[in-house]
């Protein structure tokens, strides 16, 4: 039997193929996250946030909490990028207020503490938590799933932590060239890996977090970043040909144009230190853009939100544009200034 009424639109997957709208779809980096009371209380239950991450009953509630309180466009799978560390055999752990915190990886072992391939078994209850959140979005949300990208992802394994400026991987990128490109290689294959198995358990899209592209110098964002980011996109699309992606370079300035222009990405996030105009006259007629309000803005709220807000909608509105933070919202944020946004956008 075939239905009388026609399914929903997904508008934000509209805009990867291009389309442009009047009130630009919306959502949030880091939109399941500690600014939400819900999500604190579920958080609490878990024993560890790598666990959290593990509990596809846990993470499903959590994905869907900001869609019930705000409806945006878009759910993102709640999971972190340092799961595929983890199932390459690096432990992964979570100090409190602190951050995660993993071995570092010791050159002299050429990779040996890590497993050939990614362990999809270990990332099951990942996949788990896709197919029940999909069975539960509103047919109009697109579902977005996401990986780190090699770069970021391996400087927190070299470093064993978040670190300021990322010294110890852009030191070994100077004195061992050689292990960081393997790294790198080994990180491409299990990206590709899991990014498959997200699309096949049921994401309509998915968003690469190269979170410290503005770490490398001119020479190594192309080595480092674009290139295996340009890897893992033509490697999903070997077997998922029209698999989506939007490519986060937070911090690449200028470098944007790049990953627009090179990676074979839909669309192009930017970060709150981009020009929404700059954006507009060099990104947009190459990619579709997302982004990219300050975060401390939603913090602030009142006047100084609703000049940032419109100053983004007047910029990039002629073209294709995902109304979306630079970078992840904040804890403090108020959650009636997320609210204040969702009015200013949608009217
Ligand atoms: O966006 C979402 O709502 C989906 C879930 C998501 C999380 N992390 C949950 C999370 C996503 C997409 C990420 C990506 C991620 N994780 C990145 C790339 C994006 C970025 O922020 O640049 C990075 C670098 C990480 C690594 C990571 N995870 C750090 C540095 C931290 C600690 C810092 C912090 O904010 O506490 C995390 C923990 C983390 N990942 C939290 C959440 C909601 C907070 C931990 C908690 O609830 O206790």
């Amino acid at each position: 039997m075939t239905s009388l009424s026609a399914s929903p639109r997904k508008k934000l997957l509209a805009v990867l193929e291009g389309e442009r709208f009047e009130k630009p779809p919306i959502w949030i980096m880091r939109q399941a996250g500690r600014y939400l009371a819900e999500y604190r209380e579920v958080r609490a239950k878990a024993k560890n946030f790598i666990e959290f991450c593990y509990s596809p009953d846990l993470a499903t509630e959590v994905t869907l909490q900001p869609i019930r309180r705000f409806g945006f466009d878009a759910a993102i799978l709640f999971s972190d990028i340092l799961v595929v560390p983890d199932a390459l055999g690096l432990p992964v752990s979570f100090v409190e207020n602190e951050g995660p915190r993993l071995q570092p990886l010791d050159p002299a072992l050429n990779l040996s503490e890590l497993h050939g391939e990614v362990d999809l078994d270990r990332l099951a209850p990942v996949f788990q938590a896709i197919r029940q959140i999909k069975a539960a979005l509103p047919a109009e949300t697109t579902f977005l799933g996401f990986c780190g990208a090699p770069w970021t992802v391996a400087s927190y394994m070299i470093a064993g932590k978040g670190t300021p400026e990322l010294a110890p991987s852009r030191l070994l990128a100077y004195r061992n060239p050689e292990f960081l490109e393997r790294l790198i290689n080994r990180l491409v294959e299990a990206s590709i890996a899991y990014l498959c198995r997200q699309i096949e358990a049921g994401v309509d899209a998915l968003q690469i977090f190269e979170s410290f592209a503005g770490a490398l110098t001119g020479d190594g964002i192309g080595k480092y970043s674009i290139e295996p980011i340009t890897r893992i996109i033509n490697g999903v699309r070997a077997k998922h040909p029209h698999a989506k992606f939007i490519v986060f370079g937070r911090g690449s300035g200028g470098n944007h144009v790049r990953y627009a222009a090179e990676t074979g990405a839909n669309a192009i996030g930017i970060d709150w230190a981009v020009d929404p105009k700059w954006a507009a006259k060099t990104l947009q007629p190459l990619k579709p853009v997302q982004g990219n309000l300050d975060p401390l803005a939603v913090v602030a709220g009142g006047d100084a939100l609703n000049r940032q807000t419109d100053h983004i909608l007047e910029a990039l509105s002629g073209g294709p544009h995902i109304f979306n933070l630079g970078h992840g919202i904040v804890p403090e944020t108020p959650v009636a200034h997320v609210e204040q946004l969702l009015r200013r956008i949608r009217g």
